[in-house]
This record gives C-alpha cells, sequence and structure tokens, in this order.
C-alpha cells in the first residue's frame, strides 16, 4: 500500500491510546471515531475530517470504509464487531482479550482469513521496549531450552468499578485471569518460543469482590485472585497467579520469568506502575553472569505504529489471532478447570 493507511477507532476509552498512535503515526491517517459517548467523541472533534465522529459503527464501516479499525470495546463486543469490520473490508486491530470465548475467537479468525484481511490482538506487553529485547534475545537461544516460567501481575487495590461490565462475566468472560493474565501469561509463552500448551490446571478465588460489592448493592461476580499451572508438549511448564486485589506493598507488581537450560530471562515493572525493565542472567565457564536492558529504545513501535506497518508492508502482526487464540484456549481451560477442581485438557 503506498498511500497513508486510513483508520478508525470503535471504543474511545482505551481507543483514545489507539487514536493518538495512529494520529502519530506519519504511515496512518486517522479517519473516523466511533463511541456511544457524546463526551469521549467530542475530545476527537478537531483530529478526524468533518463527519468522521459515528455512535454507529456500521454506518461509520460503510460511509468511510477504513484499510485499518480499532476494536477497542467493552470483552462481550470485541467477536462481533471486530467480525463487521472484517466483513466491510477492514483489517482489524482487536483490544485484548480476542475474545470472551474460544468459539468466539476462532470464529474472528475464519472471518479474517476467508477475508483475507489481518487480524491484530493489542497484547501490548509484548510492544515494551524491554520485551523486544528479551525476545531478540530468547530468538538467539540464548535460553538454550526454555523449561520453566513463573508470571504475576498482582494489584494492591485494583477493583474495576462495581456495577460495569469488567466485573460482570457475561460482558467480560471473566476477571483479573482474563483481565490482567492475557498479558503475562502471553508474555511467558512468547518469551519461551511459544511451546504447545497441552493442558491447564488453574484455582479462582471469589474472596472479596464479590461479598464487597453485595454491601453496595452492585452486580460483580468475577474472582479476585486466580493461580495456575500450564503444561506444555515439550514437557515445559509455567505457574502464574494473577490479582485484582491483593496484600502487598506496591499498586502493581507484575514480572515473567523464564528459565532455560543456558540462562533466564526476566521482564518485570519497577516501583509502582508501568516502568519496566528486562535482565539476563546466565553462566560462561562457570561464571555467574547478568545483565540489564537499557529500555526504552528509540527504535520500538508501540502496536499502533506496528500495525499500521504490518497493513502497509503486507506483514505479519506482531501479535495476531492465532497468538490470541492461543491465549483464549489457555484462560477459558483455566476457568473449566477452576470450575471442576481438576486439570483440563486443551
Ligand atoms: N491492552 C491494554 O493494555 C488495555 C488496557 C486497558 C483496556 N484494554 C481493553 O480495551 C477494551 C476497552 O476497555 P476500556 O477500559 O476502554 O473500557 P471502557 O468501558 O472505558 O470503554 C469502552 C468504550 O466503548 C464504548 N462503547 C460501548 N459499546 C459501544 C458500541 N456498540 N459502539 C461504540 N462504542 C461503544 C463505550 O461508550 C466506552 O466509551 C477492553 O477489552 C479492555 O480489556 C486493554
Amino acid at each position: 500500500m503506498s498511500s497513508a493507511v486510513r483508520c478508525a477507532v470503535v471504543g474511545l476509552g482505551m481507543g483514545s491510546g489507539h487514536a493518538k498512535g495512529y494520529l502519530e503515526c506519519p504511515d496512518a491517517k486517522l479517519v473516523a471515531v466511533c463511541d456511544l459517548d457524546p463526551k469521549r467523541l467530542e475530545k476527537f472533534k478537531d483530529s478526524v475530517p468533518a463527519g468522521g465522529m459515528y455512535s454507529d459503527h456500521k454506518k461509520m464501516l460503510k460511509e468511510v470504509k477504513p484499510d485499518l479499525v480499532s476494536v477497542a470495546l467493552p470483552n462481550f463486543l470485541h467477536a462481533p464487531i471486530s467480525i463487521d469490520a472484517l466483513k466491510a473490508g477492514a483489517h482489524v486491530l482487536c483490544e485484548k482479550p480476542m475474545a470472551m470465548t474460544v468459539k468466539q475467537a476462532e470464529g474472528m479468525l475464519r472471518v479474517a482469513e476467508k477475508a483475507r484481511r489481518k487480524l491484530g490482538i493489542n497484547l501490548s506487553y509484548r510492544f515494551t521496549g524491554p520485551a523486544r529485547a528479551l525476545k531478540d534475545l530468547a530468538d538467539t537461544g540464548f535460553l538454550g531450552q526454555a523449561y520453566h516460567a513463573h508470571t504475576r501481575w498482582t494489584r494492591r487495590d485494583g477493583f474495576p468499578g462495581f456495577g460495569g461490565w469488567f466485573g460482570q462475566k457475561k460482558l467480560s468472560g471473566g476477571g483479573p485471569l482474563i483481565d490482567l493474565g492475557v498479558h503475562r501469561i502471553d508474555m511467558a509463552i512468547w518469551l519461551m518460543g511459544s511451546p504447545e500448551p497441552v493442558s491447564v490446571s488453574g484455582s479462582a478465588h471469589y474472596r472479596v469482590g464479590v461479598p464487597r460489592a453485595k454491601k453496595v448493592g452492585k452486580a460483580y461476580d468475577c474472582e479476585d485472585l486466580a493461580a495456575g499451572y500450564i503444561r506444555f508438549k515439550n514437557g515445559a511448564s509455567l505457574v502464574f497467579e494473577i490479582s485484582w486485589g491483593n496484600h502487598q506493598a506496591t499498586r502493581e507488581k507484575m514480572g515473567t520469568e523464564v528459565i532455560g537450560t543456558q540462562g533466564a530471562l526476566v521482564h518485570r515493572n519497577e516501583g509502582e506502575g508501568y516502568d519496566f525493565v528486562g535482565e539476563y542472567f546466565h553462566e560462561v565457564n562457570g561464571h555467574k553472569l547478568n545483565g540489564r536492558v537499557h529500555s526504552p529504545s528509540g527504535a520500538i513501535a508501540n502496536a499502533y505504529v506496528e500495525m499500521v506497518r504490518a497493513v502497509k508492508n503486507d506483514t505479519k502482526p506482531l501479535a495476531d489471532g492465532h497468538d490470541g487464540l492461543r491465549i483464549q484456549k489457555i484462560l477459558n481451560g483455566l476457568y473449566k478447570s477452576a470450575e471442576i477442581g481438576r486439570e483440563v485438557r486443551l
């Protein structure tokens, strides 16, 4: 594609970041935004061409015919609205989690493949500078054979407002496991070299959020904390803990450690929030060595720029529908395992 990629965004919460990403990308042009909330739309009135603000995504797709549509909506709308956009001939960058169920995710992938459109999934932590550097290092064979990983994301007080879509399974698909776990489990598997998961075993605890929400008469039926174990075909293992409400010193605690026969890689946050570091450990002639990734590097593009590049150059998005489907199978398998109290084969 020689001209600028014409981009549109549906959903302007997280989607406002997508819109800003396209506005800053030299190869993209933001041609329309869509939201049911006029206040959120209003913020983009000077950023899109006249007539580029919509509350009906179908009308927007028909009138604007964008090349690329970002779908940044509540989880229950990811599948139907991504499918509408793909069928209208647009490439799609869909927010995580790809969908609420494996069936929905498979449907999205099927439509994308039939329409020959790209389907990117915003597994956004892959795009952080340290993560890219660690992945490049892993791809050189630095780890030897990656055989175990540990990953976590726990929040001190991260319950979403009770009564909203995030805390209602029928609208979100689940709580912190599907919301935060999707990122950290994906990060671990990606750094491990994408081994094939074969079984999962999980627990989901409903001890804090449900009673708190009940007290204030608001809807909330998601877990507070999920923990589990994933087994891979090559014998590797992964353990994780994910929570929206953990007793801990810092606001956010994120870390992914991948252990191999020759070294280890760590991607974690530092301090309270979203400053990330990458660390590597290995051994030469019995000497234990470690180092740190200096980042962010100016060369690292964000998810929006990467998706525009993938459309423009006809390349594979850094995180695509196949990655989204793989993690969807794991997440849904873990919820099933927590429900029945035993391991689930995928
Ligand atoms: N990748 C990340 O790191 C990251 C971070 C935050 C959120 N997210 C994801 O982004 C998605 C949206 O989350 P959010 O925090 O922005 O939620 P939100 O509720 O703040 O925003 C959703 C927006 O969608 C709009 N909307 C709802 N139905 C619509 C429809 N039919 N047509 C047009 N607009 C509609 C709402 O008015 C609202 O403005 C979720 O899937 C979430 O998991 C991803």
